[in-house]
């Protein structure tokens, strides 16, 4: 009976907000009769109203009426006027909020037969709001965390009457984009039980509404996650590509952390052949078959140290590169360079297949019709078909 009372009460009171209008009339209605003083636990009907409203508040009887504020009768004057089942209040102001009812009394015998009660509370609006965390206070404009843990979040609002009538809880990502966070949070608490790095310089923030306030209160702070390193490696030539001695090489090491790490490459668990460099390269100008072994890449973090997994480098010892050139006419001239080991195959009398560079074309070519160069005591010199 109360709760639907109250329901209607809010229904009045949200119709009166979005209206702005200048008066607000309420009847009060029985509140336990036959009469009884209101107990510390008793629900409490409210008025919200604006400072400097009218008020009318209605007792629809036919007793005869006492009005009390706070316990105290009510006269006639210039701010309050009476009619018989009604109570008129100018403009309220401060000194109106608190408790007003309305006494009846039976006509002759006097005896007071019920009362009703409202509460009159002037709205003000919110002077502020911010975050707070267990064990960490008030909230600055970075929250640490560790990855992995808990945040626990909870909306504090600084005065500010009635209550405020929601909070929204938001995630935006560094590029700008909104997510909500209902699913993570029970009106001014935030909890997400386990947070990731994705999270990482995100900011979370609460929205606060508020009947006296024409756009919501804001409270944010940017996560800062403490996560430990991960890694990628790259090579040039990338992977898959044979590498042979002679040609240069490049690997590098990526990692992702929070604070950042700095890399250090390992070659079977000791120092590398060749320096790194500050960008995580390491860069071998001739690869060379001492090269040969398992790399990674190992980092040094607040959290402990870290290492990729391993990655085995392996050179082939016979380049065998195919220069699928035809020597030009009779007179004519190309120069080629030969790589180191290399083994070069020349050709002459012969169509190119239009793609010499898949190997499988390899197999429409005639070697009696190529000439072969290889091995490392090949000298430099002029060739030329006969
Ligand atoms: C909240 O949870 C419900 C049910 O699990 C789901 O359908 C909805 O998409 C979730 N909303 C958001 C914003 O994640
Ligand atoms: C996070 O934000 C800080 C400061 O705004 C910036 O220096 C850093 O690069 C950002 N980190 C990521 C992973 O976006
Ligand atoms: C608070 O955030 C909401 C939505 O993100 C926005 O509409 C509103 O204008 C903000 N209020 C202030 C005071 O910045
Ligand atoms: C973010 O957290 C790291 C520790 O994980 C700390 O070194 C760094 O100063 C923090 N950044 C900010 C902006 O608070
Ligand atoms: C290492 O190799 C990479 C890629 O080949 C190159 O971008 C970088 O400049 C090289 N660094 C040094 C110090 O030679």
């Amino acid at each position: 009976m109360v709760s639907r009372w109250i329901a209607c009460l809010i229904i009045l009171l949200a119709a009166f907000v979005q209206r702005h209008a200048g008066l607000t009339s309420h009847s009060l209605h029985h509140h336990g009769a036959p009469y009884r003083p209101l107990e510390e636990g008793d629900s409490k009907p409210e008025l919200v109203v604006r400072v400097h409203e009218e008020v009318v508040l209605a007792c629809d009887s036919d007793a005869q009426l006492t009005w009390k504020h706070n316990g105290k009768t009510v006269q006639r004057n210039s701010v309050y006027h009476l009619t018989t089942d009604t109570l008129r209040i100018f403009r309220v102001g401060p000194q109106e909020e608190g408790l007003w009812q309305c006494e009846e009394r039976d006509p002759k015998s006097k005896e007071l037969l019920a009362t009703r009660a409202v509460w009159i509370v002037i709205m003000d609006a919110p002077k502020g709001s911010y975050l707070t965390a267990e064990g960490k206070g008030k909230v600055g404009p970075w929250f640490n965390i560790k990855e992995n843990t808990a945040l626990r979040i909870r909306c504090v609002v600084e005065g500010g009457r009635p209550s405020p009538s929601s909070f929204e809880w938001w995630l935006q990502t560094p590029d700008g984009e909104l997510d909500s966070l209902a699913n993570y949070s029970t009106g001014n608490n935030l909890q997400l039980d386990k947070i990731s790095r994705q999270l990482h310089n995100c900011t979370v923030s609460c929205s606060v509404s508020h009947v006296a306030l024409p756009t919501p209160l804001n409270a944010s702070t940017k996560l800062n996650i403490t996560y430990s390193p991960s890694f990628v490696i790259s090579r040039l030539p990338g992977f898959g590509f044979p590498l042979y001695e002679g040609m240069a090489v490049s690997l590098k090491c990526d990692v992702d952390s929070n604070p950042q790490a700095s890399h250090r490459w390992m070659k079977d668990d000791g120092d590398p052949p060749v320096p790194q460099t500050k960008d995580g390269f390491l860069n071998f100008t001739s690869i060379s078959r001492e090269h040969i072994g398992w790399y990674k890449c190992s980092a040094q973090h607040s959290l402990g140290t870290f290492a990729s997994s391993g990655y085995y480098l392996n050179v082939r010892l016979c380049a065998c590169f195919c220069l699928l050139f035809p020597l030009r006419r009779r007179g004519g001239s190309q120069s080629e360079s030969i790589p180191p080991n290399g083994l070069v195959i020349m050709l002459h009398k012969l169509t190119i297949p239009r793609r010499p560079w898949l190997a499988s074309s390899l197999s429409f070519l005639s070697l009696s019709s190529a000439m072969l160069i290889g091995g490392r005591e090949q000298p430099r010199g002029h060739y030329h078909q006969s």
